[in-house]
């Protein structure tokens, strides 16, 4: 039998929060927090790269076991890149988790599939773990091309990439038209997107990648929808946008058990 996989709820902050608000944001969190829910679920923040130095004394010296996250980075290692952010500064500040193709990224910065799959082999190169984000428009969903879009997606972010690295890192399905909207998926269809997402790992890394690989999904997850969508059987755990700016919000999701 696999091991279960422990489900990842990740806040996602976008360009929100100085870093005294972030502080505040993350110290409330920690108070709501308990060891149960620790154990039942791993909890990850991604603040701005301006941020990450703060949270990272914060969680290191109250001992919070929340990870820190980022958004984004460069696939280069160093070099003259004005205003990027290379992957292994992201790892020396303890970085665990990187968000790599974020639809506002490919949409309104332009991140291609390649420069996605860049970051993703960067990302893992230095030792973190890539969220890699997949999502279709309304569009593209109303035309019947939800899953050549998303398939399409994550094969070539996962380009390149070992059967163990695969299974190791995550993959969030953000439907673009459920993003900031208030519009969520219904909970059938995004269970059927994600065990597309799956079926496409075991098509291109196998079976026992597929099985370890955790995948969230977001798009409007809020403490009121979040049990639905985390009891669905290939939906572990959530990348959550707005409802994360909030520390009591952002707990009654990861709490989404009681
Ligand atoms: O990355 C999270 C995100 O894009 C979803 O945002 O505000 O709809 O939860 P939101």
């Amino acid at each position: 039998m696999p091991e279960p996989r422990k489900p990842l709820i990740s806040g996602n902050w976008k360009m929100h929060h100085n870093h005294f608000e972030a502080i505040q944001t993350v110290q409330k969190l920690a108070y709501r927090l308990t060891k149960d829910d620790y154990e039942a679920v791993d909890v990850s923040v991604h603040p701005p790269f301006t941020d990450l130095r703060s949270i990272q004394t914060l969680l290191q010296s109250e001992e919070i076991p929340v990870a820190l996250g980022a958004q984004n980075c460069h696939w280069e290692e160093k070099g003259a890149f004005t205003g990027e952010v290379a992957p292994p500064m992201l790892a020396k500040l303890d970085v665990t988790y990187v968000i790599a193709g974020h639809s506002e990224r490919r949409e309104l910065f332009g991140e291609t599939d390649d420069v996605v799959n860049q970051k993703v082999r960067a990302i893992v190169k230095s030792e973190m773990t890539p969220i890699l984000c997949v999502g279709e428009t309304l569009e593209e969903r109303e035309a019947g091309g939800t899953e050549d879009k998303v398939s399409g997606q994550v094969r070539a972010g996962l380009a390149g990439l070992k059967a163990e690295q695969v299974g190791a890192m995550v993959i969030a399905y953000e439907p673009i038209w459920a993003i900031g909207t208030g519009r969520t998926a219904t909970p059938d269809d995004a269970q059927a997107t994600c065990a597309l997402v799956r079926a496409t790992v075991r098509e291109v890394a196998g079976g026992d990648a597929a099985e370890a690989v955790r995948i969230q999904y977001g798009g409007s997850v809020k403490p009121g929808n979040a049990a639905e969508l985390m009891a669905q059987p290939d939906i572990d755990g959530a990348l959550v946008g707005g409802a994360s700016l909030d520390a009591d919000d952002f707990a009654r999701i990861v709490q989404w058990r009681h």
